[in-house]
């Protein structure tokens, strides 16, 4: 978590970095600061949000054409003033903002204190600066050299931006384990948690590999050298992002956008992947391993949060159509638990942000073992894209909202293509249900967009339901991870407690809860377990529990038992879980905005969870 940028140029460095601020508040947004080279280093920070950094600075001198800003998640030490980045060295000489824990914070500080550093904030970042400044003063190095030596000290994960008052024209980056971009400009450098404060500026960037320092100086090249000091070439990337991506056009928040947006970003995740007249599925970005995926004994998802939900149905997809045994994982777990794993299996990640520090952590494990890692990334150039074997962009465009809602049904059509893919060379699948899936497919964006048609409606039960202090999301087969997801979006952008279950676990336990009081939704499509879901809705409503019920279009039954009716339109089982998910993701929205959430920034969250 958290977001750096930094600027070295001939332009008025703080407007860029306000606005890069902005731009990556969603990676954490409890204090934010600034560090400007003018009369001297100077630095302006406080707790809150970008917009209250700006407040601060409004009286100070913000003229400068070097800097660097930070937006923080808070890791070691409460969001407070003090806390904030970017830190200063004991002599102020030196500033930097980091992203990332160092892990070895303790001793390195206990060692610092011996040798004199009294520190002011309770932060592991305040130590690594301190660290830099005592190598830089006791070997009488350059700012990079003393950079990349305090380093090789440290243990843990940082992306970091350092600039020195008696080198004025300089900022060193380095990252392990943190994303950083370098944005190259004519006569002018940027430096990135993500490429979206640069894109305005240049669309040529650098993507910092783990351990890379590099040494931005206007007038030169950048020089790239590894922490063992040899010197790099630098590959030179384009970026294809468009700016208004990144912008609400004209929508109060992030979130309603991305969901309006579905219709699009699901026909971009399987444009040219998909040909319904000659019947064929290609996905370029595996083709090399998808022989290895169809003969893996198994398959293991490794994932986080939405993007594990998404795997819960890629499980059921692959398992169902292309018959390969899947194992869904939380990466968190996953990578702590001595799991089993082969050279024969194939371990595919599944993240928006393609960041997640946990994801990426089990990827790496699984790596060592031999197995072959494949990526879901929605992000391109991100730290999962790169260091798996293969992969499937989702093709979402950035997702700014924290709740995540575009990338799951993205995330959800390329795994369905992936499972049809291996399903077809595999001979695991009849013709005639790969055409018919595929025929369907075609018409999901279409059908999203009348799904959005309701969003009104969804506004009206939002209403109904708003003080409600409990929820219960109920679904089976491919609709229990969609329940699960239902009730994660409730509960991180309104902070009511929701509960996603199998429907028919809920009499081993939830049904207790049930009351006149408690909101039930149920995922009630007329495909699979059309007639069980039924008998679940009136168990509820012998309990005297309020239905929301998602069924398909023209559906009586459901409709009849239920209090609200939110209509889909009809589709193959497997395509399902793109179509409810809408009406559940402006459920959560409409709920939040009517008790004064903040939706795109919920509380104590962050889009890229980039600590374990
Ligand atoms: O970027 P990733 O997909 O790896 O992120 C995983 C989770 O942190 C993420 O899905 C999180 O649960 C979202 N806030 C859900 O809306």
């Amino acid at each position: 978590m958290c977001g750096i940028v930094a600027y070295i140029g001939k332009k008025e460095a703080y407007p860029i970095l306000i606005k890069g601020l902005k731009r990556l508040e969603y990676r954490g947004y409890d204090s934010a600061g600034i560090c400007l080279l003018n009369s001297g280093l100077n630095v302006y920070k406080c707790k809150g949000k970008v917009a209250d950094l700006e407040a601060f600075a409004s009286s100070k001198d913000i003229s400068g054409t070097v800097g660097i800003g930070h937006t923080r998640w808070a890791t070691h030490g409460e969001p407070n003033d003090v806390n904030a980045h970017p830190h200063y060295s004991g002599n102020e000489k030196l500033a930097l903002i980091h992203n990332g824990i160092i892990e070895n914070y303790d001793p390195l500080k206990k060692e610092l204190v011996k040798r004199g550093h009294i520190f002011k904030s309770d932060t592991d970042t305040e130590v690594l600066v301190h660290l830099i400044e005592d190598v830089q003063a006791n070997e009488n190095l350059s700012l990079a050299e003393a950079v990349r030596i305090a380093l090789t000290q440290v243990v843990g994960a940082y992306a970091i931006a350092v600039m020195d008052k008696s080198d004025p024209n300089v900022i060193i980056g380095a990252k392990k384990g943190s994303p950083m971009v370098v944005g190259i400009g004519k006569n002018e450098f940027f430096l990135a948690s993500d490429a979206t404060p640069i894109i305005e500026y240049t669309n040529e960037v650098v993507y910092l590999e783990d351990e890379q320092i590099v040494e931005l100086r206007v007038g030169q090249d950048p020089i790239v050298r590894s922490i063992e000091n040899e010197v790099m070439t630098p590959y030179i990337h384009e970026l294809e992002m468009k700016l208004e991506a990144l912008e609400k056009g004209g929508y109060e928040h992030f979130m309603l956008k991305e969901i309006f947006e579905q219709p699009r970003s699901i026909s971009d995740s399987m444009r040219g992947r998909y040909h319904v007249q000659s019947g064929t599925v290609t996905l370029g970005g595996i083709s090399d391993y998808e022989q290895k995926m169809a003969n893996a004994k198994r398959i293991i998802i490794v994932a986080c949060g939405t993007s594990w939900h998404a795997g819960l149905v890629g499980e059921y997809l692959i398992e169902d159509l292309a018959r390969i045994p899947v194992e869904v994982e939380y990466a968190s777990e996953f990578r702590y638990r001595n799991p089993i794993i082969n050279e024969d299996d194939v371990v595919i990640a599944i993240s928006q942000s393609g960041e997640t520090a946990d994801t990426l952590a089990a990827l790496e494990l699984a790596k060592s073992k031999g197995a072959t890692i494949i990526g879901v990334c929605n992000v391109v150039g991100s730290s999962i894209s790169r260091i798996t074997d293969a992969g499937s962009y989702t093709h979402a465009g950035p997702e700014i909202g924290v709740a995540s809602t575009k990338a799951f049904t993205s995330q959800v059509t390329v795994l369905l293509l992936m499972a049809l893919r291996l399903a077809h060379k595999k001979g695991s699948i009849a013709e005639s249900r790969f055409q018919r899936i595929l025929a369907s497919l075609e018409k999901i964006p279409a059908q999203v967009e009348e799904v959005l048609q309701s969003a009104e409606l969804v506004k009206y039960i939002a209403g109904q339901y708003k003080d409600s202090r409990n929820f219960l999301y109920l679904g089976r087969g491919y609709n229990f991870p969609v329940a699960l997801e239902g009730a994660l979006k409730l509960k991180e952008i309104s902070y009511i407690h929701a509960e996603g279950y199998p429907a028919a676990e809920m009499k081993h336990g939830p049904i207790a809860l049930i009351d006149a009081e408690m909101p039930v939704v149920v995922i009630a499509p007329s495909k699979g377990s059309y007639e069980k879901v039924l008998s679940n809705i009136q168990e509820v409503k012998a309990r005297k529990g309020k239905i929301i019920a998602v069924v398909t279009k023209g559906d009586t039954s459901a409709a009849e038992l239920a209090d609200h009716v939110i209509e889909i339109p009809e589709t193959e089982e497997e395509l399902v879980p793109i179509l409810a998910s809408v009406p559940l993701q402006l459920l959560s929205y409409y709920i939040a905005v009517m008790r004064g959430c903040n939706v795109d920034q919920p509380r104590n969250l962050a889009k890229s969870v980039t600590v374990e």
